[in-house]
């Protein structure tokens, strides 16, 4: 009893001081996800690994993009053609300097006997293309690292093979984008996790040792500070080479180092998974890493499940209801849209998959809303995207290869239960209405998309929910570190089904969630159910930028689906850093409180969820039916 009441009062005189042990819940009155470079709507375009991995030239490279341009690709928005991994012959001991392979690359020799790819990017951006380029954050890349012995692995010795970024990132980032004119760079992780002194590659001489900063299998020997420090100092020298802004900044560390409570503060888009394969399963299992972060994505700052596969094996011209199942839930997901397929081999049914203008809006809606959760199993899911003209898209995906009838509601969709709702199927272009609820047949590994219009459940303001583009969990209240068990387990890239299978890796479990509790249940405070909402941990700071709404209302408390251990929750509003309103300390066990502030010409409202006393782990709380309304 003392003790509980030592911590409140200490909890209490924190507020005014700063508490001691959450300093990182003081509100800021800013934005911290990034809004640097060029990544507005999810990037869209074209990169060479998918369809020829290491084996890339520039006639390849140039033929796709002549394809994106006469096809109408580019028009409708594919404008970055992204050179991946294979383009480096070595880096010069006399200068720095890393050399174009130009045999692959013809046009890269310049006259002095240098190397640029100036006369590549100058074509690529008079066909009103960006370019994009590839490096690796340590030493040594990944084709060195997984495909030793490729023909287009850097030569020489050791140190001329050392084409990664480490040690020379503010000299590469000046080359690619001053003097070479790249507008794009995608940055991968395998020089920093994939060289300890152990590997055979390091033994034999091959490679220098970098102790590595990633443990792919381990969240804890991973020195995540430092890996970000890294990718810092590249999001630096990309801002100071690029005093235009003109550069996107691609982060390639495939979820590990628990990127997603760092990566949209540092760049554009961020992996959260390994490499995709054209097979079906790893297709869900890609998606799935990205399809419950909807609060880790906004303007600037997307999930980035990997590049699509559309045109090869499992969605290849003969599987094109698998196709289209790819693209409309990258485009629901705001995922960027980069082809990764030989689009000299592309028919005109492809190419229409790919130009579906209908899809790509929903991708390049301005609102930059990831779709959300509406309904979850492992066999059907419903998605739900607000889009900024007030308008819905939802998409009905079938997992399974059996048909499967789907029941839609008004209430997933968050509109009236007694007003008509339109639909208009965005594959086949028909439309249909419906009151409250409606069956719809949904084929083996189909997609149903449907742009929705009609008459919204809040009919002056939004609930948090359908505004993931503006809702930014800064401080997510994860302490303890979980590999999130939700993700589908498909076949490995690289293993096949030798070992025991893939195990969870992604440390993401317990993050922030729309309509959802942290770790997946309905929201609930003391047997009150909240259909809609954020569902977060405690200690926990959610940044939220108003768009122009006068009120910010929820119903607050320690969710049912955790364990307190005793602690207690007090709930703040903050508006532009100025405490607007805050609840009494709720401990669990006791009914929903209302929270209201008045939240009119404040920009940044912050939500804070802060804890009595420090210590126990973490555990969830609700913001009930969470709103901003006139
Ligand atoms: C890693 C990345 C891939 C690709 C290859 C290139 O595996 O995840 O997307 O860039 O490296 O070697």
């Amino acid at each position: 009893m003392l003790r509980s009441l030592y911590w409140a009062s200490a909890g209490l005189a924190m507020i005014a001081a700063g508490p001691a042990f959450a300093d990182d819940l003081a509100a800021t009155g800013g934005w911290s996800a990034n809004t640097k470079g060029q990544a507005a709507t999810p990037p869209m375009g074209w990169n060479s690994w998918n369809a020829f991995h290491g084996d890339i030239d520039e006639e390849k490279v140039l033929a796709s993009a002549n394809v994106i341009v006469n096809s109408g690709l580019a028009a409708k928005g594919f404008k970055s053609i992204n050179i991946d991994d294979g383009w480096w012959l070595k880096r010069d001991m006399a200068t720095g300097r890393v050399i174009i392979r130009t045999k692959t690359f013809p046009s890269a020799a310049m006259p002095d006997g240098s190397t640029s790819f100036r006369p590549l990017t100058d074509r690529l951006h008079a066909m009103g293309l960006r370019a994009g380029i590839y490096s690796d954050i340590g030493r040594n890349t990944c084709g060195q690292v997984f495909g030793n012995g490729s023909s287009t692995n850097p030569e020489g010795s050791v140190a001329e093979r050392e084409v990664g970024l480490y040690g020379h990132v503010d000299q590469d980032i000046g080359i690619f984008f001053k003097e070479w004119g790249f507008d794009y760079i995608k940055v991968d992780g395998c020089g920093i996790r994939a060289l300890p002194a152990s590997s055979p590659l390091v033994k034999n001489g091959t490679y220098r040792a970098f102790s590595p900063l990633i443990d792919f299998d381990s969240i804890q020997r991973t020195d995540v500070k430092a890996v970000r420090g890294l990718f810092e100092e590249v999001a630096q020298a990309l801002d100071r080479h690029n005093p235009d802004g003109q550069y996107t900044f691609s982060l390639c560390i495939w979820g590990s180092a628990d990127v997603r409570s760092w990566a949209a503060k540092v760049g554009n888009l961020s992996r959260t998974s390994e490499d995709i394969t054209p097979q079906w399963s790893r297709m869900l299992h890609n998606m799935d890493t990205a399809a419950r972060r909807e609060l880790y994505a906004h303007p600037g700052s997307w999930n980035d499940p990997d590049m699509l596969f559309i045109g090869s094996g499992e969605f290849d011209a003969a599987h094109m209801t698998e196709a289209r199942s790819h693209f409309s839930m990258w485009a629901m997901l705001n995922a960027p849209l980069i082809i990764g397929f030989d689009l000299r081999k592309a028919n005109a049914e492809q190419l229409a998959v790919l130009g579906n203008s209908a899809i790509i809006a929903l991708n390049q809606d301005p609102g930059g809303h990831q779709a959300v959760l509406a309904y979850d199993s492992n066999d059907l899911q419903i998605y739900v995207k607000t889009l900024a003209n007030g308008d819905k898209a939802v998409a009905l995906l079938n997992r399974t290869s059996a048909p499967i009838e789907a029941d839609l509601t008004a209430a997933q969709l968050k509109l009236a239960s007694d007003a008509q709702i339109g639909m208009t199927d965005l594959w086949s272009g028909k439309t249909m209405q419906f009151v409250g609820e409606t069956k719809l047949p949904v084929g083996p590994r189909e997609t149903l998309v449907y742009r929705v219009s009609g008459r919204h459940l809040l009919p002056n303001g939004s609930y948090l929910s359908e505004l993931p583009g503006n809702v930014y969990p800064a401080v997510d209240g994860v302490t303890a570190r979980q590999l999130d068990p939700m993700i589908h387990r498909g076949l490995g890239p690289w293993t096949g089904t030798r070992g025991g299978g893939e195990p969870p890796r992604y440390a993401g479990w317990g993050g922030a969630r729309a309509d959802r509790a942290p770790l997946g249940q309905e929201l609930s405070i003391y047997g009150t159910k909240f259909p809609y909402g954020i569902g977060i941990m405690a200690n926990s700071r959610i940044e939220v930028r108003n768009p122009g709404k006068r009120k910010l209302v929820a119903q607050v408390g320690i969710d049912d689906s955790g364990d307190a251990g005793g602690r207690r929750v007090r709930f703040e509003i903050y508006g532009d850093r100025k405490l607007l309103s805050q609840s009494a300390w709720q401990a669990a066990g006791t009914a929903p409180a209302s929270i209201e502030a008045s939240v009119a010409g404040y920009r940044i409202i912050e939500l804070v969820a802060r804890t009595d006393r420090p210590g126990g782990g973490d555990f969830p709380v609700s913001w009930g039916n969470a709103a901003l309304t006139d």
